[in-house]
């Protein structure tokens, strides 16, 4: 028995064929087992010799087993280490990276050309009170020219802003001056959504306000920043407008960055762009903020971001700005 269990011992390889033998052997039903249980049948005088000689046997298949099972553990140990290595130095998985969007982009090339002359920059609400929004614009209630712009109502007295010119009122209220700011933000209008028009788009607003500011300087910072984005070729114009805030006011083009010619698709054969509206500010505006009207004058200008960036970037739907589509948005991971 034992010559017969040290060679099965040799053949093993697993620690469930093992757990097998060491049952087979010295288990309740074990051949070694068996043998005790013989025991009873001896006579008095052989059972100690033969109690002896199974216990031995017992022992040394005992301390075989043992020792099976310690190099078999080291074996599956060595062989899971071996199996589950990893290398370390072998390079990960790429992650995405995020891109701007070309609003952004453009939002802040223009913070970085105004803030180059020395404009800061301010922020408002979206959610904003009547009271910013149109009568300090010198749009009382009931008055015409609040029809030019499809208010979004959240209540009686609060809208959502449909132009930047709420931050001027916002700015003139709070501070002294000289000031020379750019407000960019997201506005609304209840417009159809088409190529060209989306319910939400983006405005950036310029105030000056100072003594002796005349419609030159108006014109010279329009020209200096078109000029910055998009290169020294082009050029600016004013046409004669109306805006409640602004006194006398313009229209403002750019002759087109991107012109075809008679058929240009941009600007239909015309050479210009509308950008947006400018003017001299309403002293009666300045008034009602709280700035003297003898003392100072100023400018504004608002303009669209929405048509910059993709008049930049050759983009030909406003509404691919406002989808999230990645495809889109990947095409400008690599800019700024
Ligand atoms: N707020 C005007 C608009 O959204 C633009 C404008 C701004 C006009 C400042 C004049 C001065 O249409």
């Amino acid at each position: 028995l034992r010559q017969k269990a040290l060679e099965d011992l040799k053949g093993i390889s697993d620690s469930a064929a093992l757990e097998n033998l060491r049952v087979s052997i010295v288990g309740k039903k074990g051949e070694l087992t068996q043998f005790l249980r013989g025991m009873g049948s001896l006579s008095p005088e052989e059972r100690p010799a033969m109690g002896q000689m199974i216990n031995d046997v017992r022992k040394a298949l005992e301390t075989a087993l043992d020792e099976k099972a310690k190099s078999l553990k080291a074996a599956e140990l060595e062989r899971r280490l071996a199996e589950e290595a990893l290398d370390v130095t072998v390079p990960g998985a790429k992650p995405e990276r995020g891109g701007l969007h070309p609003v952004t982009l453009i939002q802040r090339e223009l913070v970085s050309i105004f803030t180059s002359m020395g404009f800061s920059v301010a922020d408002g609400p979206e959610v904003e009170l009547d009271h910013f929004n149109f009568e300090l614009m010198n749009l009382p209630k009931n008055h015409p020219a609040r029809d030019m712009q499809d208010t979004l109502y959240v209540s009686e007295n609060v809208v959502l802003r449909t132009h930047t010119s709420p931050v001027q009122a916002r700015v003139m209220t709070t501070k002294k001056p000289p000031i020379y700011v750019v407000c960019p933000g997201r506005v609304y209008r209840s417009d159809e959504v088409d190529a060209s028009h989306s319910p939400v788009f983006h405005q950036m607003e310029c105030l000056v306000v100072d003594e002796g500011i005349t419609m030159g300087d108006l014109k010279g910072v329009l020209d200096t920043f078109i000029k910055k984005l998009y290169g020294g070729e082009t050029k600016t114009r004013l046409r004669p407008s109306f805006f409640p805030f602004t006194e006398p006011s313009a229209e403002l083009d750019i002759s087109c960055t991107l012109c075809g010619g008679e058929g240009c698709r941009v600007c239909k054969g015309t050479g210009w762009l509308e950008l947006g509206g400018c003017g001299m500010v309403n002293p009666d505006v300045l008034d009602m903020c709280g700035i003297d009207p003898e003392k100072y004058t100023g400018f504004a200008f608002g303009f669209g971001l929405d048509r910059l960036a993709n008049m930049k970037y050759g983009i030909d739907d406003i509404r691919l700005n406002f989808e999230g589509d990645l495809r889109f948005l990947e095409q400008f991971a690599r800019e700024g």
